[in-house]
């Protein structure tokens, strides 16, 4: 018998993640000390496998939560920990882009290696690494993808929309979203110059009068959509919504993207946020039931 192990500020999917996999769910007990210290309580004796449920919006903290809750479980009797972390932060940061730079999704991966056996996450941002497999060596990763789901929400909420992500490393995205919904997809090209300054170019394509949906894996100032958007509807383009799998939308990202004229955003439910609109549960128990059996196939 499993548990699921969850945090109460992702209560929604808990919830639906324990209905989908019929765990018995627990949430994690938190306390936050007026220096910044976390104490955690968890249920004081822990079935051999157990879940835990976190994502890594916001990561800093919840990096050292997540350190203490593996180390913790272990004591308590869980002998293999498996960690759904749907938004998996520090996977950009997969090169030195200047020397010295630290190669942040190198580290946090081993560390996850370090406390996890296996760990579930979905459209992780991989470009330079192939696989979930080498982001956590020596370890069972597995990357799935909302893109398809996305895709279908897309096809019947903005039929025959164009499916346009917004830089080259948004095309596995926008290729399997386009496949699962029976859409045209394309991408642009993007220059980042600083956090909230981003040159997007588009692709050649005529967009007079075509409904575009702008899809990506991850929305964090919105610049990237932002830039995006005022490109398509000044090239003509009816309406411009908005698909991610990770709505982080941090800072005034919501307004920005509303004031450059996009009509909707829709997002899973990977990061809380009011966008969210397709639920990743089913998909994840479907991987946690297969990361089970001895020969899985990823
Ligand atoms: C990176 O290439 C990602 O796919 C996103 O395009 C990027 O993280 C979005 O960042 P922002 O919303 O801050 O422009």
């Amino acid at each position: 018998m499993s548990l699921l192990l969850a945090f109460d500020d992702e209560r929604a999917l808990a919830e639906r993640l324990a209905q989908a996999t019929s765990l018995p769910l627990v949430f994690v007990a938190r306390h936050r000390f007026p220096d910044g210290e976390t104490r955690l309580r968890l249920p004081p004796a822990l079935p051999a496998h157990t879940v835990l449920l976190r994502g890594l919006q916001q990561p800093n903290e919840k990096l050292t939560e997540l350190m203490l809750a593996a180390a913790g479980a272990r004591e308590l009797g869980a002998q293999r920990l498996t960690l759904v972390s749907p938004y998996l932060a520090y996977m950009r940061q997969d090169m030195a882009f200047t020397p010295g730079e630290v190669v942040s999704q190198r580290h946090v991966g081993r560390s996850l290696a370090g406390w996890f056996d296996a760990v579930i996450t979905v459209d992780p941002h991989l470009h330079r690494v192939a696989t979930m497999d080498e982001v956590v060596p020596g370890r069972c990763g597995i990357a799935l993808s909302a893109a398809p789901l996305l895709g279908a929400w897309i096809a019947e909420h903005a039929p025959g929309a164009l499916l346009l992500g917004p830089d080259e490393e948004s095309l596995q995205w926008a290729r399997a979203a386009a496949a699962a919904g029976g859409l045209d997809h394309a991408v642009c090209r993007k220059l980042r110059h600083a956090d909230h300054e981003v040159e997007v170019e588009l692709p050649g394509l005529e967009l007079r009068g075509r409904a575009v949906v702008l899809l990506d894996d991850v929305a964090s100032t919105g610049r990237t959509l932002v830039e995006a958007a005022r490109g398509a509807l000044a090239r003509g383009a009816a309406t411009v919504d908005v698909a991610v799998t990770h709505a982080l939308l941090v800072g005034d990202a919501l307004e920005q993207l509303r004031a450059a004229g996009v009509r909707e955003v829709w997002s899973t439910d990977s990061v809380p946020h009011p966008s969210n609109v397709v639920s990743i549960a089913p998909m994840l128990a479907r991987a946690l039931s297969s990361s089970e059996r001895p020969s899985a196939a990823r």
